[in-house]
């Protein structure tokens, strides 16, 4: 196994394109000087930089890029280098159409944008080979290029013959035979069937959109090609002599790309991050957040990097809105508390002209050091500073909530029983915000992944069942896990065929229950959940549902909570099923968050987990990183004003941020604790 990536100290820095104002040296200059006030030890260069590098083909200009990365490093800044394929030169596509990509309607896009490529296009293969092996000869040994950064945010899909033939074959290789294809997709529905591999197209809005089989494989493809890209990528990147450690940046909530996959084609997992914060309450979009930097940590279960994030104003959100005064600080701790290793921004130095000339930056169009923003900024880098110990150390969760992302592309792409939202992430978050509330670390992990490092897992809606997914819960309730599963779970198979004879699909008796049927709730309808007589839990009051409504017959499984209203009125809402040395919890609906946090705070409490502080007031985040010799609690207070709380005083001292019996509005407190044996 490869080791860990750890610098050894937190990351500061961002998205620096010096290319832009190579006839500004003056301006350059500047830079360093700004950067190392600011404890920036860190640029990401060259991520859109093709035509400055190959501004006609087989015409390469490395100097300025050498210039600059040794300027840098004598200055004692780091450069993670880019491959440029996320955008390419005009010369390319004229030349060579066939690097554009085809959409869903199959048009082939003129060129235009970024990210707007073929994936096999056996030219653009070449092309990026060649700049890459380029790049990792000329700079691969320099001290000053810490690691590769491959591309820029991949994402999207091409519908181009190249792409369609790559299709065909990789649907031939999973089926083998037509036979298997027509039965694994059901077409004989509406008469689809095929003869031949021959005939199988990609889905389109103008052709096959409704086969969710083949929207499933597609999707799959897609990743499958993308990381089969990135490999490429990289493997022209170690031809060239390069074994730096190579990441590629990865997005919010992005759907298109299964990122467990391509965690795998990486030696570190990074990614942007944009939060809408002052939207609603900080506490909330917190949540969101933090649940993002989970998924990205428990990809690898290792530290993972923050890519980018807006040191002010995005200029792409609906609304521009400025952080408030400390909110930089407040995010930019909570991915260092989450597992990140780094904080980088988009972007250091302001573009002049294009798209993103209004996109908040570390030096904006001023051009002095004497801003707001810049102040922030300088904070964060103290503080980093400060914290720098804890480059490479985990949090160490006990409980788990899976999101998978191939459940969720067939639970939204099926016609069901709620087309007016059936809110997957909303549901997975309520499970997760529970045990963060509590201040429990969490890790987010999807199927294929173990259970048994956990003691508590909550798996909302889980559609579809695969990877064996049933068997491994199986294992881990009778072994005396406690597992949570929910309404609209355990339906289909990984080809999205319903499973017949009874759902939740083989977990009947260890859920002790079977779903007969499901209810669609119109938009404001409610139902509640009521404490049942002499239930298990001792639940003593009644929780709103919403959205969906599962109705279940028990076997073996006790009643919790019963729906307080409709013509299943007293049927469970709620159940537990005692199975082996453990418990299956099933939550028949879409309930309310305080039914999360009551129901997991009883859970928790009965397992014996200990949770670090003994009282977490309202909008307080609470975080901890462990590393062999020390434990780092992080209290991060989200509220917009101070909030008064006690810290765990003895055996902790105070690593960085102000304590004075508050904690100041989003302040970050770090403590640390020495581990007994380090002592
Ligand atoms: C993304 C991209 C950057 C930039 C920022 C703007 O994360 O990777 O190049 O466009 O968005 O927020
Ligand atoms: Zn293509």
């Amino acid at each position: 196994m490869k080791k860990k990536v750890n610098f050894g100290k937190l990351l500061h820095g961002g998205d620096y394109n010096p290319e832009q104002w190579l006839d500004s040296p003056e301006i350059l200059e500047k830079d360093i000087e700004y950067f190392k006030k600011a404890d920036i030890n860190e640029v990401s260069l060259g991520i859109f930089s093709w035509s400055m590098l190959e501004p006609e083909e087989g015409e390469f200009h490395f100097e300025w890029m050498e210039e600059i990365i040794g300027k840098l490093y004598e200055n004692g800044i780091s450069t993670i280098l880019a491959t440029p394929s996320g955008a390419r030169p005009k010369w390319m596509a004229d030349k060579y159409p066939e690097v554009l990509r085809v959409d869903e309607a199959r048009r082939r896009m003129l060129y235009g944008t970024r990210h707007n490529h073929c994936y096999t296009s056996p030219i653009y293969r070449e092309k990026t080979g060649i700049i890459n092996r380029k790049l990792a000869r000329r700079f691969g040994a320099h001290p000053g290029v810490i690691a590769w950064h491959i591309s820029n945010e991949y994402g999207g899909e091409c519908h181009c013959p190249l792409c369609q033939a790559k299709f065909r074959q990789w649907i031939q290789d999973k089926y083998q035979t037509v036979e298997r294809l027509n039965r694994a997709w059901a077409t004989t529905f509406w008469s689809h069937r095929y003869n031949s591999f021959d005939q199988i197209e990609s889905p389109s809005s103008i052709g096959e959109p409704g086969l969710h089989g083949l929207n499933l494989d597609w999707r799959r493809f897609v990743t499958d090609r993308t990381m089969d890209f990135i490999r490429h990528e990289i493997q022209a990147i170690r031809e060239g002599g390069s074994d730096k450690p190579a990441t590629i940046n990865m997005m919010y909530d992005f759907r298109g790309l299964n990122y467990h996959k391509l965690a795998d084609a990486v030696d570190f997992v990074s990614w942007d991050n944009y939060p809408q914060w002052h939207k609603k309450e900080e506490i909330l979009t917190a949540r969101d957040s933090g649940m993002q930097h989970d998924i990205m940590r428990s990809l690898r279960k290792e530290p993972f990097f923050l890519m980018e994030s807006c040191p002010s104003a995005t200029n792409w959100q609906p609304v521009s809105k400025l952080k408030k005064p400390g909110m930089l600080h407040a995010a930019s701790m909570q991915a260092i508390a989450h597992g990140s290793d780094s904080v980088l921004y988009f972007q250091l130095r302001q573009s002049q002209g294009s798209s993103e000339k209004f996109h908040g930056a570390v030096i904006d169009h001023y051009g002095g050091d004497d801003t707001r923003v810049f102040g922030e900024v300088r904070e964060v880098g103290e503080s980093l500073r400060k914290l720098g110990e804890i480059a490479g150390s985990m949090p160490k969760p006990q409980v788990a909530v899976v999101f998978d992302w191939e459940n969720r592309w067939a639970m939204e792409d099926a016609q069901g029983p709620r087309n007016a939202g059936l809110f997957y992430k909303e549901t997975v978050l309520k499970s997760y915000s529970a045990f963060r509330n509590l201040g429990l670390d969490v890790d987010v992990i999807d199927m294929e992944q173990p259970l048994e490092d956990y003691r508590i897992v909550a798996a909302p809606m889980l559609y579809m069942f695969r990877a064996g997914f049933e068997e491994k819960v199986r294992k881990f309730v009778s072994e005396g896990g406690k597992f949570i599963l929910t309404y609209w779970s355990g339906i289909v198979d990984e080809t999205d065929l319903c499973f017949l004879g009874g759902t939740p699909y083989g977990l009947m008796d260890v859920m002790g229950l079977r779903s007969t049927e499901i209810d669609g709730l119109y938009d404001g309808e409610l139902n509640s959940g009521a404490p049942a007589a002499g239930n298990p839990l001792n639940m003593t009051r009644a929780y709103v549902c919403h959205n969906l409504c599962d109705l279940v017959r028990t076997s073996t499984a006790e009643p919790v909570l019963v729906y307080g209203s409709d013509f299943y009125q007293g049927m469970p809402a709620l159940t537990q099923n005692n199975f082996g040395k453990g418990q299956a919890y099933y939550i028949c609906a879409d309930f309310e968050q305080d039914f999360y946090d009551d129901f997991y705070g009883k859970l928790v409490k009965e397992t014996g987990i200990k949770t670090p502080l003994e009282e977490i007031p309202a909008g307080v985040e609470v975080t901890t990183r462990t590393s062999g010799e020390a434990e780092y609690l992080f209290i991060q207070n989200f509220n917009r004003e101070a909030v008064r709380m006690e810290l765990p005083a003895e055996e902790y001292r105070i690593l960085s941020g102000d304590y004075d019996g508050t904690v100041k509005r989003f302040g970050t407190v770090v403590l640390k604790k020495q581990s007994a044996q380090s002592k």
